[in-house]
């Protein structure tokens, strides 16, 4: 059986004393959730404060992104080893903001993921069509790139604890998220590219994620895909009453 996974993707917003309020808040109101993992995944600077605060809590952290070296003359990046150090246990790869707007290819995807795998930290891999890509009518044929090409090299095992998040472009901050249908193609695509490529133990272990404007309001229908296995949640996580209300609206299906 799948766990579940709810994921807050804050991105470039809130301090260091907005998330340990935010997660003090919200680790005591999840308290009694059980069969989901929910993750937080704050900016690189409140990283610390947020594995303090979530601490004892089913709350997990997580890093938006990371370089795959150790350590070096890279002025700006943070290596895997630094976020673990931080205390987080997840990190988010290839998130399509970093693909468009600071040059992330598959190529680079594919060396973080190897680098968090090498950790022993749960990469959540991003993937997702563009609007123009997806009306030339080549979304399947991209998803099947990114996963060849991203998580080329990694083992059955590896792919078995890997978490993928689907995100049309298109569906991210915009209002407009994907329907059933839409959704329902392309996590099951998805995962019959992960059977073929790595076997249908490795596929059916590994959590695919629905992101691109998911909230309170469309939840429920989107954890009710056979293939959706939980949600990576951008505008609807930065404050506690939604994102509550996402994770208790996935948890009724
Ligand atoms: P929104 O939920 O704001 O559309 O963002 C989705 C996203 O990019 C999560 O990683």
């Amino acid at each position: 059986m799948r766990i579940p996974v709810l994921a807050a993707n804050w991105k470039m917003f809130k301090t260091v004393g907005e998330t340990v309020s935010y997660l003090k808040e919200f680790c005591a109101l999840t308290a009694g959730v059980s069969g989901a993992e929910m993750v937080v995944a704050p900016p690189f600077t409140a990283i610390r404060a947020a594995s303090e605060a979530a601490r004892g809590s089913n709350v997990g952290i997580a890093a938006q992104d990371c370089y795959w070296e150790q350590e070096g003359a890279f002025t700006g990046e943070i290596s895997v080893r630094m976020l673990k150090d931080a205390g987080a246990c997840y990190v988010i790869v290839g998130h399509s903001e970093r693909r468009r707007l600071f040059g992330d290819t598959d190529e680079r995807v594919n060396r973080k993921l190897g680098a968090v795998l090498a950790a022993g930290l749960t990469p959540i891999v991003c993937i997702g069509e563009t609007l123009e890509e997806r009306d030339a009518g080549r979304t399947l044929a991209v998803l099947d790139r990114q996963v060849e090409a991203g998580l080329a090299g990694l083992t059955p095992a590896q792919v078995a604890s890997l978490v993928i998040a689907y995100e049309p472009v298109w569906a991210i901050g915009t209002g407009r998220n994907a329907t059933p249908a839409q959704a329902g193609e392309a996590h099951a695509h998805i995962r019959g590219k992960l059977a073929a490529t790595f076997g249908a133990e490795a596929a059916a272990a590994c959590r695919i994620l629905y992101g691109g404007s998911v909230k309170p309001e469309n939840i429920k229908d989107l954890m009710a895909i056979e293939d959706v296995d939980g949600a990576l949640v951008g505008g609807a996580s930065l404050t506690v009453s939604s994102f509550f209300a996402i994770v208790s609206g996935a948890q009724l299906v």
